[in-house]
């Protein structure tokens, strides 16, 4: 007898079961997140989202509840715990996060240790020798051109982080360069290599 046709089996095999956070940070590419955040939970994983309050200008967080069958947070007062703060929380039962898409913004708040947001504050609680956090970086080409963005990528890059991309491409400003959000199988297939190997050391 044939067996049904699974055709997110291999994704399956990588990800059922385990437990994911995805940052979502306010670019337009945020829209492809939901593609990103759909393949996760249809393949099994559990999918925590995690929001600034930008991102959720561009998709909302009831987008990612439905998406994903879980609580969205969307700031870093919720579900304060005196036992165990939700920062803490969610970044200790991660097997891997994820930032998608990763503005600018993001990346030099985190290349400088700020946790003024959500986003930054949790995966500032991760610890990188063993759960992988990778970044996918989405901007303008101007943007990305910037020695600053430059700059905090070599940072980020010798701080441990992971990056897919980004691409070059159809800009939303309507150009066509480099910055553009990796495609969601893309960072699915970066994901399930991180798995793979999850220390740096
Ligand atoms: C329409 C629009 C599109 C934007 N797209 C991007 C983008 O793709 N990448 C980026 O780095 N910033 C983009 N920005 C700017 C960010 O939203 C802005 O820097 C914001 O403060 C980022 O906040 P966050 O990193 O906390 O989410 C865009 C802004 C607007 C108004």
């Amino acid at each position: 007898m044939t067996q049904p046709h699974d055709p997110l089996g291999a994704l399956r095999g990588a990800v059922e079961r385990r437990r994911f956070l995805v940052g979502v940070t306010g670019g337009i590419a945020a829209y492809k997140t939901c593609t990103l955040v759909s393949r996760l939970a249809q393949a099994g994983a559990e999918v925590t989202v995690i929001m600034t309050d930008a991102a959720a200008r561009f998709v909302t967080p009831l987008t990612f509840q439905a998406l994903s069958g879980r609580p969205v947070y969307t700031s870093a007062w919720e579900h304060v715990e005196s036992h165990d703060p939700q920062h803490v929380a969610l970044a200790t039962r991660s097997d891997l996060a994820v930032v998608a898409p990763c503005t600018m913004d993001c990346l030099a708040r985190l290349a400088s240790g700020q946790t003024s947001d959500v986003v930054c504050l949790i995966l500032s609680a991760i610890d990188r020798a063993t759960t992988p956090v990778l970044l996918a970086p989405s901007m303008n080409a101007a943007m990305w051109a910037q020695p600053s963005t430059q700059r905090n990528m070599a940072l980020l890059q010798g701080d441990g982080y992971r990056f897919i991309g980004p691409d070059e491409g159809w800009q939303a400003c309507r150009t066509v360069g480099a910055g553009r959000m990796s495609e969601p199988e893309a960072i699915l297939g970066a994901i399930a290599d991180a798995l793979k190997a999850p220390s740096r050391g």
